[in-house]
């Protein structure tokens, strides 16, 4: 396995409209408040990066569309790299002229679905299910490709039938994600056993993918269910930097680790220097925080 992160997690914003419970906010204390993260501040970036060998962006936040600078800085990756970019949100910030741009562009949305019903879905995000709805409708309107994410969280499973019905109705992929906290204490891991063997009791075919990264059961109509392993779960360094990724913060620190209290400004330096901060901390990330 390479020992080597191949993706570049920015997280333009730490503000979100939803109050998930089990949310790790990636990793961001409660105490953390920052501006949103500027297009010009996120092109410096990249541009510094550019001779390290990333293949994927993944926008994150918060949720990253509630800043609108965000789709700037994916129009502009788009227009100026081959990476792979990854939008990860709630939804609740689509709109039809959000969607069109992000439509002109190659990049795909990791939708966060934690339940298919209004109450199971205001129970765990506060919020309304209906921009979430409506912000489906815009991405099959202008055909942007995306999947959808569970968090296997053992208070907050009601709503995973439904979900997956839905999933696999539309013909679509769902994400089924561990829930991780600081601390690593893996309390999924009797949910992510008993949910295992039920997908392996229905009539799908499984198969693995990334190294037996990921475990997949294909439904008769296409529709697909997702596990995806977490290296926090075995505290495990090489899938971490294998699969793992780099993290920009929107005030412009480095962090290896969500839960890591550790953190690089990069504000304000040379890209020599900032390429330099990233070999450094590539180099020394040889074991789990
Ligand atoms: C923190 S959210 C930020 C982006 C956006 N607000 C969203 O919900 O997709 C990023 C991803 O983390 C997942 N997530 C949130 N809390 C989690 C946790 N404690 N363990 C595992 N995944 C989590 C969400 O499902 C989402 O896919
Ligand atoms: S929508 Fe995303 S960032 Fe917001 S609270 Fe939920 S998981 Fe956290």
């Amino acid at each position: 396995m390479s020992d080597h992160w191949k993706k570049l997690r920015i997280l333009t914003t730490n503000h979100c409209s939803y109050n998930c419970e089990y949310c790790h906010n990636e990793g961001h204390k409660p105490s953390y408040v920052s501006s949103p993260m500027s297009c010009d501040d996120f092109v410096m970036i990249m541009e510094a990066v550019k001779p390290l060998g990333f293949e994927e962006i993944i926008f994150s936040g918060g949720d990253p569309l509630l800043n609108p600078a965000t789709v700037d800085m994916i129009e502009w990756a788009d227009n100026n790299t081959d990476h792979k970019i990854t939008v990860e949100t709630n939804g609740s910030a689509v709109t039809d002229e959000i969607a069109a741009r992000i439509g002109n562009t190659r990049a795909m949305l990791n939708v966060h679905y934690p339940a298919a019903y209004e109450n199971e879905y205001r129970l765990v995000t506060g919020c309304s299910i209906e921009p979430f709805t409506q912000a489906v409708r815009f991405l099959d309107k202008y055909r942007i490709p995306h999947v959808f994410n569970f968090v296997l969280h053992p208070d907050h499973m009601e709503g995973l039938d439904g979900v997956i019905d839905h999933v696999i109705e539309a013909r679509k992929q769902i994400e089924l994600l561990p829930y991780v906290e600081s601390g690593m204490n893996n309390i999924s891991a009797g949910i992510i056993r008993r949910v295992t063997d039920i997908l392996d009791s229905t009539s799908s075919q499984k198969s693995f993918e990334d190294d037996y990264r990921i475990t997949v059961w294909t439904f008769g109509n296409g529709g697909k269910v997702k596990l995806i392993k977490s290296p926090c779960y075995d505290r495990d360094i090489d899938m971490c930097k294998g699969f793992g990724e780099l993290r920009i913060l929107p005030d412009l620190t480095l962090q290896k680790c969500r839960f890591d209290d550790d953190s690089i400004k990069l504000g304000g330096l040379s890209p020599e220097e900032i390429r330099d901060k990233i070999n450094v901390l590539r180099d020394s990330f040889t074991t789990c925080i």
